[in-house]
């Protein structure tokens, strides 16, 4: 197993540790970290832990069923007590990139559903100014080159000229989310306004959503190479 690995497992049993309690009812966020969390998730269920469960993705749901965490439909499950999610860069306030791999809408309503979202990550995750990782935003599939356009404008007048915008695709077939969209990726270089762009982004018609999440995480588990874990809040 690579040291990143053990860093991504490490946070998340720490963050078990300190904010996952009998009776809760949880988000379990998408991606690698937050799979190798949900398994750590399964055995403390296995152990006795009580939790009641809702996932960000087709992928999370397939990986807590495996592991034997009932999963409750997001629509049945009310307010949830808290979110455990992953970032592709988070900064010092907690503002964060997400949708690497494409559950960015999901992960929001979910983040949005939760009193509180804790973030976890290995180290190399954690940046001075988002920006280097490309910036993903969902868009319908209908006029989807007109909505390419409106978000370089958008970009352009918050300060980011020149991103390379493409369409997400795979082997030539474009990424399809789990709601049947595309993914737009931005690779913007440096944002400095993070907020603004999420706003500014939704403002455009084709938008669905896009992955900066910039007041939802209130704390962040990191994971260091050596297996050590630090809790920032
Ligand atoms: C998926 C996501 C993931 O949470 C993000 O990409 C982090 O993934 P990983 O833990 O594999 O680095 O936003 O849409």
């Amino acid at each position: 197993m690579s040291p990143q690995d053990k860093a991504k497992i490490a946070a998340g049993k720490a963050a078990i540790d300190e904010f996952v309690f009998d009776g809760m009812k949880i988000g379990l966020g998408s991606g690698t970290t937050s799979h190798f969390f949900v398994r750590s998730l399964g055995e403390r269920v296995r152990d006795g832990l009580s939790i009641t469960a809702t996932t960000t993705s087709r992928s999370t749901t397939a990986v807590a069923e495996e592991v034997g965490i009932v999963i409750t439909d997001v629509n049945d499950i009310g307010e949830l007590d808290l979110t455990i999610d992953g970032p592709d860069e988070i900064d010092r306030d907690f503002n964060m990139i997400k949708g690497g791999g494409a559950c960015l809408l999901w992960e929001k309503i979910v983040a949005h559903a939760s009193r509180k979202m804790i973030t976890i990550c290995d180290e190399t995750k954690i940046v001075d100014v988002l920006g280097a990782f490309p910036l993903p935003v969902e868009v319908v599939r209908f006029g989807y080159r007109q909505t390419m356009r409106l978000i370089e404008k958008a970009l352009e007048n918050n300060g980011i000229a020149g991103a390379d915008i493409y369409r997400r695709e795979t082997n030539g077939d474009p990424v399809i989310t789990d709601s049947g969209h595309y993914i737009i990726d931005c690779k913007c270089g440096q944002i400095h306004d993070p907020a603004a762009v999420e706003t500014a982004l939704n403002m455009i018609p084709g938008v669905v959503e896009n992955g900066l999440f910039t007041g939802e995480s209130s704390g962040m588990v990191v994971g260091h190479f050596d297996g050590s874990t630090k809790i920032i809040l």
